[in-house]
This record gives structure tokens, sequence and C-alpha cells, in this order.
């Protein structure tokens, strides 16, 4: 059996785009959809063919756009909404999809519904958010927002104090508290056609889908997620019926769960499981997620949370252990793998980017990785040529730690790294000037750049159908090097994946009936056939292969 999903999805390598950073069209020192526009020529060179873009609609800004003000108008800063449809057909015109940010669990307190849903007297937006019945009634251990409202009662939260969480009901609600309303109350199913609606708005527009921002949160006392899956797997039902071209992506973190919701990807995250983390973390850090795990949004995997090495799998000292990581990932794989897809990200918004402690070699062997695995992969803007993080900022519209990973895209050497034409004070964060910043102008124009290697993996892994998304993948070794092999119908490649620095050398069974091994891409590991063994070697290590098996 394979995945139903649209086409398109098979062979995607995506792109996420956080605007206030990509590029300034306008000269106000802030990015917009123009400057995306700008820049799909980029893209289209790099390879990607489908984007992600952060929320990009009207909001105060207290969480960079995650809590909305109003979920159909483009925020000004950004341009219009004829901005983005003009995006929509210029990307479509290339053969590139866009997916824009649903945030279906909570508004911003600025949002319409919100101001109406705090007033005293009762309205049509009254149970569109959770409140308790009376300001001294207790939280039942949900995060509430008190005294803010005239209207007599806490309000419950998602994320920050000015991200309400709207009502999709309770799966098991308090007797005690009439105020929890059950999944089916009229309200609460108002707020889901609410969703639909946006969705479609967007989508007639010329969307091809949406990430959806911490999606199981949306039912409250819901432990096993029946009735916050029961939710996503009626959104799905609308869109494979009225837009069955169109993909949901989430942000859930455990794939068991989210793909039988009826999600076509889920991120495999530094939140959830520590599947992730054990790949790329390069120094022990907090989790940024710690909070939410612990208020229970994100699903831990029963017996995979306990960290068992202290150094990640990518760590160039090759200290880490890929076993530890396969533990986790094939168990998801295998009882996922006709559901949908597992997508590693290079990084994210939310995350700290993966170049520090590596040099380029090193990343382009996580990129060799990330681009050669199974389900959809997902590069963050900047990953491509190993921006920094920008270490000691000020938190900027909530990003707090995340702000380091959030600075403005590194176009070239001149003003503001080609970022903006507005003066330095002005821009949305500051560029990373500190020597060796990398810029795509330089990678671009060295032939064994990061960018060129990202290239040159982008077009591999879009001609090769065994790297198609849903196409066939076996471990053979899950060591020093990794080895692994993705097969289609057509062809069976050999993926080795070496990040430790270190000369090395090893020995594998080759699969049955094969003989020859033919290089699809330039390579300083030695692979030699003597019978039905492979012998591997490299002098210095950090190094990564693919050769087409026949
Ligand atoms: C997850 C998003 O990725 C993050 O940036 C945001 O702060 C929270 N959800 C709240 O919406």
């Amino acid at each position: 059996m394979s995945v139903k999903c649209p086409k398109w999805l098979e062979n995607a390598v995506f792109y996420e785009i956080y605007p206030s950073s990509f590029f300034d069209s306008n000269g106000d020192g802030i990015g917009d959809i123009q400057g995306i526009i700008a820049k799909l020529d980029y893209l289209e060179q790099l390879g990607v063919n489908a984007l992600w873009l952060n929320p990009c609609f009207a909001s105060p800004f207290a969480d960079g756009g995650y809590d909305i003000a109003d979920y159909c108008q483009v925020a000004t800063r950004y341009g219009t909404n004829d901005d983005l449809a003009e995006l929509f057909r210029s990307a479509e015109k290339r053969g590139m999809k866009i997916c824009l940010d649903l945030v279906a669990g909570h508004t911003s307190i600025a949002h319409k519904w919100f101001k109406e849903s705090a007033k005293a007297e009762r309205n049509a937006y009254s149970d569109y958010y959770i409140w308790t019945d009376s300001w001294l009634s207790p939280s039942c251990g949900m995060s509430m927002i008190n005294g803010a409202a005239e209207r007599d009662g806490s309000f419950a939260i998602n994320f920050f104090s000015t991200q309400p969480a709207l009502n999709y009901g309770f799966a098991n609600p308090d007797p005690k508290c009439k105020w929890q309303l059950p999944v089916d109350h009229p309200a609460c199913r108002k707020v889901r056609e609410e969703m639909k609606n946006i969705m479609r708005f967007w989508l007639n527009l010329g969307a091809a889908g949406f990430r959806c921002d911490m999606a199981p949160s949306l039912v409250k006392k819901d432990p096993d997620r029946k009735e916050t899956m029961a939710i996503w797997r009626e959104f799905r039902a609308m869109l494979d019926e009225e837009y069955p071209e169109a993909v949901l992506i989430a942000e859930w973190a455990y794939a068991p769960q989210s793909l039988k919701a009826g999600f076509h990807c889920d991120f495999l995250l530094h939140c959830g499981t520590p599947a992730y983390t054990t790949l790329f973390r390069n120094e022990p850090e907090r989790d940024l997620w710690d909070g939410l795990d612990k208020s229970g949004f994100y699903e831990k995997d029963g017996n995979d949370y306990t960290v068992s090495n202290k150094h990640s799998y990518f760590d160039p000292a090759g200290l880490g252990d890929a076993e530890f990581f396969f533990k986790t990932y094939l168990d998801h794989y295998e009882r996922t793998k006709n559901d949908g897809f597992i997508s590693i990200p290079t990084g994210n918004h939310d995350m700290t980017r993966i170049s520090d402690l590596r040099d380029e070699r090193d990343l382009a062997c996580v990129f060799a990785f990330i681009l050669t695995m199974p389900g959809v992969p997902f590069i963050y803007y900047g990953d491509e040529i190993g921006m920094r993080n920008v270490k000691g900022l000020v938190s900027r519209e909530g990003g707090y730690s995340r702000t380091q990973s959030r600075t403005p895209m590194q176009w070239n050497s001149g003003k503001n790294a080609g970022f903006s034409t507005a003066g330095a004070e002005e821009l949305y964060l500051p560029v990373d000037t500190a020597c060796g910043a990398p810029d795509v102008a330089e990678q671009q124009s060295r032939p064994d750049s990061l960018w060129n290697t990202v290239r040159q993996l982008t077009g591999i892994r879009r001609r090769h159908d065994a790297l198609n998304a849903g196409s066939d993948f076996k471990l053979l070794l899950a060591d020093y090097p990794m080895i692994y092999t993705r097969s289609s119908e057509n062809e069976k490649l050999l993926i080795v994946i070496q990040p430790a620095r270190r000369a090395w050398q090893t020995e594998i069974v080759l699969p049955k009936g094969i003989t020859k091994l033919a290089p699809v891409i330039s390579t300083d590991i030695s692979a030699e056939v003597a019978g039905n063994k492979l012998k591997l070697s490299g002098t210095a290590g950090t190094q990564s292969g693919i050769w087409q098996m026949i």
C-alpha cells in the first residue's frame, strides 16, 4: 500500500520562509511578500519546489505573527492579499507550491472574535474561547488569564498570555465545571466551521496547503488525542472532497498519532520525542519546549524519552548514537509508512540553527542525510549557506532565545547583507556581520560551497524517484557511517553518511543480485565491490556518498 497524497508531495523539497527576515523589497527594514516574489528565481535555482511561510496575517506580533488578529488579511507590513495572490501565481508558473501557516488552536486577544467574547453580555462569540464561569473558579490545571476583561471569568491560553485558546471543547468535561463544553457543543462546532472557511479562503486564492501550528492542542482534556484527531480527520475529509491537491502538515511531532489524524506529514522535532535532538543537538541546551511538554500538548513516546547519550549523531567528534535515533525513527516509520510522511527539517524558527560547531563540510553531510531520507524534507531559510545563530540578541516579537535563528537572510556582502536598503538601525533584526558570516553570492560563486552542494542534492532528490517521500527505505548500518538504501520500481540507491571527522572503514553484505555501484554524486569515499561484499572507507571523514546499485 502507498500513501494517499497529492502527487506533488511525493517529490516536494520544502523551504521555510520567516517572512520578516527573508527579503525587504520596499526598504522599510522588514521582509515582505514582494520580497519573496523577487527571490523566486533564487529558490528555483536552489532546487526547492514548495514553500512554507510562517504566519503572514494581521497581528500585533506578540509571538512573531502566531497571534492572529485576522486570519483572512495579510499583515500590512508584508503587503496585501493581492500580493499573496500574486506570489501564488508566480510560484505556480514555476511549478512551485506555497503552504501557509494555519494557527487553528488560538488567536490573538486582538482578534474581533475575542474582543466580542470578552464582553460581559452574551453574544455569538461568547463560547468561541474557553472561559470559566467566574473569576473565582479554579483553573482545573489549565493556563488561565484573570482580570483582563469585563467578562466575569478567566480565559484559557495556548502559549503566551495574549494567545487565548479557541474552544474546540473538552474530551472529558468535568461535570463540576459547567464551563467545560463538550466537543459537539454548537459553539465548538462553529469554531471548526470557521477554520474550514479560513482554509477555503486561502486555497481559493491559490495556497497549496497548511502547516498546522500546535496541531495536537485543539481539544482539551483529551489524553489520547482521540477527539483532536477526529477534528483533523474532519478537516482532511473536507480537503479531500473539495481540494484534493491540498496538503496538511502537522506540528505534532508524533507521527503515529498525527498521520492517523489525517495529516499528510508530521515533523520530527525537538519536542515530543528526543529523536531530532539526538541527531543534531550541538550543545546541551534547555529544550525550548519543556514547558509545553509538561502541560501535555505534545505526546511523549513512552520509553524513548530518556536521551541515553549526550552527543548528537551529527556531532563531528563521532560520539553520537545512530542506533538510538533509529530506535524511535524506525518504530514510527514502520507504524506510519502507509499513512503519511515523517519530515526531517534542517531547523525551524523555534530551534537553534544546526550550524553551531559545524563547518560547511559537516553541514553538507547533514543535508545529504536529510535530502535522501524518506518523508518530505524541509530546509529552513539560510541553512543552505550555513547561517549562524546570532547570540545575545534582545528578544524580538516574543522570540526570546529563538530570536538568534530568525535574523535577516544574508544575500551578499553589501549593505545589510543585501537584505534591505534601510538603515541598519531600522532592520527587523540585526544582520550577522561577524567575521566569517556566510552569504549567498559568495557561495554561489564557489563550486565546492555548501550552497552548491545543497543545490546538487535537491536536484538529485528530485530526479531520482527512489528518493521520493514514500519510496522504500532499508537501514543497513546504524553506526559511523550510517548506511541505507532507498528504492523505487526503477532503481535502488545506496547512501552512506559519515559525519565523524576521522579515517574509517567498514564492510557490508550487498543486497542479493547487486554486483556494481555507479556513483550518483562525486564522493571521496572509496567503495569496492568484492563478491557479495562492499568495502567502504574514507581517509578524513565527514563524507557522504550516493550510488546506484546495479
Ligand atoms: C509553534 C510555533 O512554531 C511557535 O513559533 C509559536 O510560538 C507557537 N507554536 C505558538 O503558536
